[in-house]
């Protein structure tokens, strides 16, 4: 399922520094018998099939390094992935993540073999391994010398609490759509200024909930009334 996902682009690119390593293991090399199963039906009865303890246990002890690093279940029960968990995992020396497939993951793994359980969203995916990329290129923007600049980083959207503000390029006409004119101001404060007006009016309209704990001027506090009773009318 991993394709040559992690061998394009920006991960690649870390990978061939050495900054960041990312191996894929196959479950079914960590089963005893002779058909490679993962996965059997659950007791108690129920529709689908769960993933076996065995395999899960004997891989994560076979490929973690340190007694600690962390062991994260992808699954739609875990805790929700934001910008925080994954600039705080990004210090991690080793990450193991386990995919989950199927209808479930045997309790006993949940219980005895994992640190943490993570869900990249409230949706329910065919398997972990898509939240497993996301979670790899996610964390991996927060290790140093992946990203070029590491103050574009620093300075996303998310790090500022707020959604990003809009980005134009050449040209400065597109079929009469116009960039505004403040961009070409050479005013770097006004600039500034503007880029933050227009995150905060995105966060305001879309993310609302973002702003809640941020101190918010007298002008931010009249632009999300007005957003919020706009919403209100629709
Ligand atoms: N596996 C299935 N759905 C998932 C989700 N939302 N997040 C992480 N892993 C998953």
């Amino acid at each position: 399922m991993f394709g040559n996902v992690f061998s394009k682009g920006v991960i690649n690119k870390a990978r061939e520094k050495r900054v960041v390593e990312v191996h894929v293991h196959d479950l079914r090399d960590y089963t005893k018998d002779k058909h490679k199963q993962v996965d059997d039906r659950p007791f108690g009865g129920g529709e689908g099939m769960v993933l076996k303890p065995e395999p899960i246990f004997s891989a994560v002890e076979a490929v973690r390094k340190k007694k600690k690093s962390p062991v994260i279940l992808l699954s739609p029960q875990g805790e929700r992935f934001d910008h925080r968990l994954a600039e705080q995992l990004a210090e991690e020396e080793q990450i193991v993540l386990i995919c989950g497939r199927y209808e479930g993951v045997d309790e006993r793994v949940v219980q005895h073999s994992i640190t943490g359980e993570i869900s990249i969203g409230d949706y329910v995916l065919t398997g972990g391994e898509p939240a497993a990329i996301v979670f790899v290129d996610a964390v991996s923007r927060f290790v140093t010398h992946v990203v070029g600049k590491e103050e574009s980083v620093r300075q996303d959207s998310f790090s500022s609490g707020m959604l990003d503000f809009p980005y134009y390029t050449r040209p400065r006409d597109f079929r009469g759509l116009k960039v505004p004119e403040v961009l070409f101001s050479g005013d770097h404060a006004k600039i500034e200024q503007w880029r933050r007006q227009k995150a905060f009016e995105k966060t305001a309209r879309i993310r609302p909930e973002l702003l809640m704990n941020k101190k918010l001027s007298q002008k931010e506090k009249s632009i999300l009334k007005e957003i919020h009773w706009e919403r209100k009318e629709r």
